[in-house]
């Protein structure tokens, strides 16, 4: 999903810099465009390594070959690939000019180009945005479908107070997200994910882990950090790349995981324990490499904690105490034999408000694949069995209950 981005020549522009991180952490890319008087106040070096794209400032023979077919008609080209053009800060000027329809610069005449939609944030003194010039310009571009955000009230760089400053970073965002259609249900949430498998050390070579690929975790946590949840990942040894924008702690045993879920715990209202953690370890793990002797080898093998179960004794105690909002606890049981049983035991030995089963022996739900056929059981209520999908569709499947249960369960 692109985005361009245009900043025009306020004092505001430096805080256009914030708004690409926050867009690009729901991986929209975002092409600058900057008039010229921006550049006097934040210079395009700053965008450029911010957005990782190059800055577009000119019209013409801007860095690429002075004066090509290619670069008279760059502005169509930006103009048919963004999804949206959101203008931050939008002076009185450029409002008045792309109100207008003039096109005397790259970023006007991308305004006057493109198809897709168009969110302006105005940033100006109070007079200026009081001024029957600006509010009509303003009532145009409104009245044409064009987004206008209402500027914030406060104490203007000109050394005025009343309406003109940007309006905040989250609030440009949120409408960018908006118009493109991006779910932001879950902003409110700060959601812990637990992935992949956990491994017990038997010596310094070798270890008892199980077939978890990590796939399922990492996709419910990339879907939560889209909707605009907050995520941690905790994640035990996969071969995955980091989903972007989600805190990501990694982890090596169950006792490791353990530990990090626990640290992060006050902070979290959703668990979502996807992790396949070993349920035993050695005893005693050896400091030096076990050596071969011909004979056969026991290993002692002792439980590790569950993790779920500890958590839910520890949230039953604080939410007691504490008016909160309540963690939602969400299991994963991995089936070979009798599924809706066994996970519908797990769900309430463990006190879950969710719990997603699947049949390991399934070759479109196993560890390693790609896809998923989940089975949803609640507290309460006839169990959802859900088709094969993604685990991307799954992962948003689990976080539309996720927002059912919260409206349900207010405190
Ligand atoms: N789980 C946990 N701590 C453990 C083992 C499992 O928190 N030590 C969590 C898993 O992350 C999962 C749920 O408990 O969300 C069920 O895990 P599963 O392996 O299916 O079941 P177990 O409780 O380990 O029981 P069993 O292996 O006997 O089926």
């Amino acid at each position: 999903m692109k985005v361009a981005l245009g900043v025009s020549g306020g004092v505001a522009a430096y805080k256009a810099a914030e708004l690409v991180r926050k867009l690009q952490e729901r991986r929209i890319d975002v092409q600058v465009v900057m008039t010229r008087s921006a550049c006097e106040f934040v210079t395009p070096l700053t965008f450029a390594a911010l957005s990782g794209n190059r800055v577009i400032t000119e019209m013409f023979g801007n860095n690429l070959g002075q004066g090509t077919l290619e670069n008279a008609i760059e502005h169509i080209d930006v103009a048919q690939n963004i999804q949206a053009l959101v203008i931050a800060p939008a002076t009185a000027d450029l409002i008045s000019r792309v109100t207008h329809g003039l096109a005397d610069d790259f970023l006007t005449t991308l305004a006057l180009a493109t198809p897709a939609p168009i969110i302006i944030c105005p940033a100006m003194n109070v007079c200026m945005w009081k001024n029957p010039a600006t509010c009509s310009n303003v009532r145009i571009l409104r009245k044409r479908g064009v987004v206008v955000l209402d500027p914030d009230e406060g104490y203007l760089a000109c050394g005025m107070k009343g309406e003109g400053r940007l309006a905040s970073n989250s609030i440009i965002a949120d409408q960018v997200f908006k118009t493109l259609n991006l779910k932001t249900d879950l902003k409110q949430e700060t959601i812990l994910v637990t992935a992949g498998p956990t491994c017990e050390d038997i010596d310094p070579a070798r270890f008892l882990s199980n077939r978890s690929s990590g796939k399922m975790g990492y996709a419910i946590a990339e879907a939560a950090s889209r909707r605009s949840a907050s995520v941690t990942l905790i994640t035990g040894p996969t071969s995955l790349t980091s989903p972007s924008g989600v805190k990501v702690k990694k982890v090596w045993s169950a006792d490791e995981m353990e530990n990090v879920v626990l640290n992060q715990l006050n902070d979290a209202s959703v668990v979502i324990m996807a992790a396949a953690v070993g349920d035993y370890r050695p005893t005693n793990a050896s400091s030096r490499k076990i050596k071969k002797t011909g004979n056969s080898l026991q290993l002692n093998l002792e439980p590790t904690t569950d993790i779920l179960k500890s958590l839910s004794k520890k949230i039953s105690k604080f939410q007691k105490r504490a008016i909160q909002k309540k963690t939602l606890l969400i299991g994963f049981a991995a089936e070979t034999d009798n599924l809706i049983k066994n996970a519908r035991s797990k769900l309430n030995s463990k006190s879950l408000d969710m719990i997603v089963a699947n049949d390991i022996l399934r070759p479109d739900s196993g560890f390693k694949a790609d896809t998923n056929s989940a089975t949803l059981i609640f507290p309460s209520g006839r169990p959802q069995v859900l088709g094969v999908m993604t685990k991307q569709d799954l992962s948003n499947r689990i976080l539309n209950e996720i927002v059912k249960l919260r409206s349900k369960n207010q405190l």
